[in-house]
């Protein structure tokens, strides 16, 4: 039996996973990567690591933290240790490029993209999409600074007339916008490399869309009427695209995840966004009647963890 260790830098989406843990009796710890120090030269302690690395730690003041754990799961990985989501999961995690390359691999189809650094670039990346573009910061984070352009002329403009428009070091992915038939898109839950379930998810009030309970009491993050069905849980979703996103996970070595999707007018289904660090919204899972139960999104979490460590036995559930 190992303890399991939870690297994180989120104090607000952490008490769900550890009330999950808590809640089976089993023996965890928080790695905290917001500070602290990594050392290069120890052996770490035997457990299993669950890396829940968020692309948008730097909106918290911790923009150091991915590299730190990058540091971390290296010298866990030299060392043997069970890490689940590695550190190509966490290279993943904090590139949205590196996320399309993982898509093109897998055969998925996702919407034209290009990386570029600077105005200058980055309008001309924007001249090679015909229609409306989105610009994103590359290391995501919730949907911050995820913007809309009607076409590559009003991009041009807008970088043209904004002074700080965008940062002159920082690289952005200049996408194809597009238009979904609904305004929805739906987020596709793996734990354990396993589909877990899927989430309709209501865009119609904009583009921040993380479902954390946290963000929904904080409005400053998501927006708080989040409550208002913005986030229904569908148990059977047997899409096509679930067998490919399964194998892109195994590929990249990635356990825990929600994988994003957009469906246009046409039908045909774009992927977009692989968020390594998931949450899920207790909401949610309520309104579906799978809260506490292993459907579950940290119920389902934990007891991978706890049977990958050896604290629970294959058949064990819930701890009285
Ligand atoms: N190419 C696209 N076409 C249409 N809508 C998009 C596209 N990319 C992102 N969006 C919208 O913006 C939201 C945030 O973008 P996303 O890439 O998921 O960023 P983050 O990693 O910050 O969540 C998406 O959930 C979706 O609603
Ligand atoms: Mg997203």
């Amino acid at each position: 039996m190992k303890p399991i260790f939870v690297i994180h830098e989120n104090e607000e989406w952490y008490p769900p996973l550890a009330e999950a843990l808590e809640s089976r009796g089993l023996d965890y710890r928080e790695l905290h990567m917001g500070s602290g120090m990594v050392d290069l030269s120890a052996t770490p302690a035997d457990g299993v690591y669950y890396n829940r690395m968020s692309a948008s730690s730097w909106t918290r003041e911790h923009a150091a933290a991915p590299q730190l754990t990058v540091a971390l799961l290296e010298n866990l990985e030299l060392h043997g240790r069970r890490v689940v989501n590695s550190s190509r999961a966490l290279d993943l995690e904090i590139s949205k490029a590196r996320q399309c390359a993982a898509m093109a691999r897998a055969g998925l189809r996702f919407p034209r993209s290009l990386l570029a650094v600077g105005r200058d670039d980055i309008a001309a990346a924007a001249r090679t999409i015909a229609g409306p573009i989105i610009l994103k910061p590359d290391c995501g984070g919730k949907g911050i600074g995820v913007q809309l352009f009607s076409s590559a002329d009003v991009l041009d403009a807008h970088l043209k007339s904004v002074d700080d428009a965008v940062a002159p070091d920082t690289p952005m992915l200049v996408q194809a916008y597009i238009e979904p038939a609904e305004p929805v898109i739906i987020r596709n839950e793996f734990v354990g490399g396993e589909y877990l379930y899927s989430v309709r998810v209501d865009t119609s009030e904009g583009f921040e869309l993380c479902p954390a309970d946290a963000c929904e009491i904080d409005d400053s993050a998501c927006p708080a009427e989040a409550a208002a069905n913005k986030f229904q849980i569908l148990t059977d979703f047997g899409h096509p695209n679930l067998a490919p996103y399964k194998r892109l996970l195994r590929d990249q070595g990635i356990e825990i995840a929600g994988i994003e999707m957009i469906t246009d007018s046409n039908g045909d289904v774009w992927t977009y966004d692989i968020n390594i660090n998931t949450n899920y919204n207790g909401q949610a899972e309520e309104e579906c009647g799978i809260a506490g139960t292993e459907k579950a999104g940290m119920m389902a979490v934990s007891g991978f963890l706890g049977h990958l460590s050896g604290q629970l036995l294959p058949s064990q559930e819930a701890a009285e």
